[in-house]
């Protein structure tokens, strides 16, 4: 057995990215990257999400996977590299290893913490394949060259995560990985992709019933006090989670209860009662919406597989 080998890939200035975060925070409308919902509280709380009755992407993702699991293993062959992309703790990747045998096994994430954890977990079990780990920000570009055999690769991008994304940068980030999969003849993309339906179910599944979610977005606000220094009180914000039909997203949003008067590095920002800081879009596509992309992004062979409902869809693009 081979030690996992982790490469820190991300070039770290966290200068520019306090700066970066406080600009967003004085700007009008105020914003903050979704990445910041994910401290160590809030990895717990998106976990707890994950469980939630209203929130239906995950279990719904793991059922089509599972009802699926002999074509979808079929479309992603047996023996590549299989690059996962967020990989966290490479629990949703652990499936499908026995499943495909790859050669290499990369997990790529921005937390080096969590993947370095899970791969030394993971090494015993799976003691013919290379293990790798790279801490990158992959969502700015796919930089994976030197991790990367010229053999095929499947790269795997579950969970709707691409909903972050706006439709042109996913866009982007589609031809990205289709121009990975360009130079190593026979790989694909397997992605979970959340789909557009009624908005009563997609508001419950973004403002749920015990507030689990509520906390998971005032949690950011705590993290950004760490970050920046600054005085946020995370419960002088309500929660707002609702779905934004004409958009075809989810928005998530931090909403003054009253005026507040915060201390930012170097100004004082203050918000006017029901002011709102953006924290997230969580875009959805109609499967035909997202087979489009993906032939826009270049890939010729693609298959979709669905729940019954047609509440989420599983795509592999080759
Ligand atoms: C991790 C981006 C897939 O958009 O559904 C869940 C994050 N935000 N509830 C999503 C999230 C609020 C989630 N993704």
């Amino acid at each position: 057995m081979t030690e996992p080998r982790i490469v820190d890939r991300l070039r770290r200035d966290p200068d520019a990215e306090r700066r970066a975060l406080a600009a967003g925070l004085t700007a009008t409308p105020a914003s903050i990257p979704p990445k910041y919902f994910y401290d160590a509280v809030g990895c717990a709380l998106y976990g707890a999400i994950c469980e939630l009755p209203e929130y239906y992407p995950t279990r719904t993702e793991r059922a089509i996977f599972a009802e699926h699991r002999a074509a979808i293993a079929g479309a992603l062959g047996r023996g590549r590299q299989f690059v996962d992309l967020g990989a966290g703790d490479c629990g949703k990747a652990l499936q499908w290893l026995p499943l495909v045998a790859p050669v290499r096994y990369v997990a790529v994430d921005f937390a080096g913490d969590a993947i370095g954890a899970a791969l030394a977990k993971l090494a015993p079990d799976f003691p013919g394949v290379e293990l790798a780990g790279v801490v990158t920000d992959f969502t700015r570009g796919l930089d994976l060259d030197a991790d990367l055999t010229a053999g095929p690769a499947t790269y795997f991008y579950p969970g709707s995560s691409i909903g972050n994304f706006t439709p042109s940068d996913a866009l982007a980030f589609l031809r990205d990985i289709r121009r990975h999969c360009a130079a190593r003849p026979g790989s694909g993309l397997l992605i979970g992709v959340d789909t557009k339906k009624d908005k009563a179910r997609l508001d419950a599944a973004y403002d749920d019933a015990v507030g689990v979610t509520a906390a998971f977005n005032r949690n950011v606000l705590a993290h950004v006090n760490r970050i920046l220094g600054s005085d946020f009180r995370p419960e002088a914000f309500a929660h707002r989670g609702f779905y934004a039909a004409d958009a075809g997203r989810v928005e998530m949003h931090l909403e003054a209860t009253a005026p507040q008067r915060v201390r930012l590095p170097g100004a004082t920002r203050t918000f006017a009662a029901g002011e709102r800081i953006h924290t997230e879009n969580s875009y959805k596509y109609a499967p035909s919406e997202f087979a489009a992309m993906l032939a826009a992004a270049g890939f010729a062979d693609v298959r979709c597989w669905q729940d019954a409902h047609g509440d989420f869809a599983v795509f592999h693009a080759a």
